[in-house]
């Protein structure tokens, strides 16, 4: 199998990578990532010099650069290229729907004139929008995006359908609820806080600290897309989670008793636009239909993190100091042809 995966040197689609190359040794992987600030190519320096592994810079909104890729053969797209961060998304949201909206409409398009046998779009459970206090998504929960970020991937999702409806692409979208784990960049809630923590930095918490989310751990968000791919039934979307919701401020005093640190380092700070209060998966339809278990709870999971950002500190603070940034350069300029 010929397999194209946008966004691959960003979190999930790193992991995912290198999920894929350990369970199927003999497929070839072509990853297609702009680089933006969360494409860190030292995610996959274990993998680069595979012979079934290529690297490849390009924005998925340029159709010329997609167009080339998709020429050499391309069987399955797993689409994780976006714009991903809330935060950045109120204060920017633009390139959210260029990367979002637009890029994914551009590799509809390339999907369909070169006949690809399946095209995987890796959406987020904020499509749904907000919950009360009860009740979880469903595939049918009506789409209710509530920040610039979800409305951009109900965009992308909408598009995505709407190739199956009336051009018949095989699709499949997924819609997780909030991943952790290894390689996930900083500024997203559980690695921010433990780099925080382990500087001795105040603990930015938005509003009250009572927001919900239902985590998983990345690893198993892998392993439902591996499967979605290879027996998702054809335009179909499917839910993922593993039943792990916690409040935002269990999750701090979580990392900070695991790293024996005090709860004064918290400071709730003033709330997040439109910051939706509670998401809750229902997973039954991908348990059921293809079988699909998590391996971890959030009690093993958090730990596991914990313990991989404290073994790789120098990848966080290469991250932020930008260093990161060097590695494209010298690992990777005189390949690809340009001072990057
Ligand atoms: P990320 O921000 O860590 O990585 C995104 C990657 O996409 C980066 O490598 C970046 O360089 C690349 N990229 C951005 N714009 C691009 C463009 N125009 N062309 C090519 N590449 C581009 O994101 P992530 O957390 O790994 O999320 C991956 C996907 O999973 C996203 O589509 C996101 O909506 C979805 N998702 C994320 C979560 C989560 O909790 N992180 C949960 C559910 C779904
Ligand atoms: P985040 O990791 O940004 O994911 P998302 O907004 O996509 O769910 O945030 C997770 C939760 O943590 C969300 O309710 C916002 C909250 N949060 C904070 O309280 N402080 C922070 O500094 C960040 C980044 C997030």
């Amino acid at each position: 199998m010929r397999l194209l995966v946008t966004g691959g040197a960003g979190f999930i689609g790193s992991n995912f990578i290198l999920y894929m190359m350990q369970q199927h040794p003999d497929y070839k992987i072509t990853n297609m990532d702009a680089l933006t600030y969360a494409g860190n190519l030292e995610n996959l320096e274990s993998v680069e010099k595979e012979a079934n592994y290529t690297f490849i810079q390009t924005d998925i909104a340029d159709k010329q650069a997609v167009d080339q890729i998709f020429q050499q053969g391309i069987d399955v797209v797993v689409n994780f290229a976006a714009e991903s961060h809330v935060d950045r998304s109120i204060l920017e949201p633009e390139v959210f729907v260029n990367t979002n909206v637009l890029g994914t409409q551009v590799l509809l398009d390339a999907s369909k004139k070169y006949g690809v046998t399946k095209f995987v779009q890796v959406s987020t459970d904020e499509v749904y929008g907000s919950l009360g206090e009860t009740g979880l998504f469903s595939e049918s929960t009506p789409l209710a995006p509530n920040s610039p970020y979800s409305a951009s991937k109900a965009g992308g999702d909408l598009l995505v359908r709407a190739y199956h409806e009336t051009f018949g692409l095989p699709v499949n979208i997924t819609r997780c609820s909030n991943n952790y784990g290894p390689y996930q960049f900083p500024e997203k809630l559980i690695p921010l806080m433990i780099s925080r923590v382990l500087n001795d930095e105040p603990l930015p918490v938005y509003g009250d600290g009572m927001n919900i989310r239902d985590w998983l751990y990345v690893e198993d968000h892998c392993s439902a897309i591996d499967l979605v791919i290879h027996q998702g039934r054809v335009g179909d979307v499917y839910n993922i989670g593993g039943n792990n919701e916690r409040t935002n401020i269990h999750i701090v005093k979580t990392i900070l008793e695991e790293l024996g640190k005090p709860e004064t380092l918290i400071q709730f700070v003033e709330d997040r636009p439109g910051h939706d209060r509670r998401y809750g998966i229902d997973p039954t339809k991908i348990m059921k239909e293809l079988g699909w278990k998590p391996k971890h709870n959030f009690e093993s999971g958090i730990k596991e993190t914990i313990t991989w950002y404290l073994s790789n500190e120098e990848w966080w603070t290469r991250i932020q100091s930008g260093e990161y940034r060097e590695y494209l350069t010298k690992q990777y300029g005189s390949r690809l042809g340009k001072e990057q």
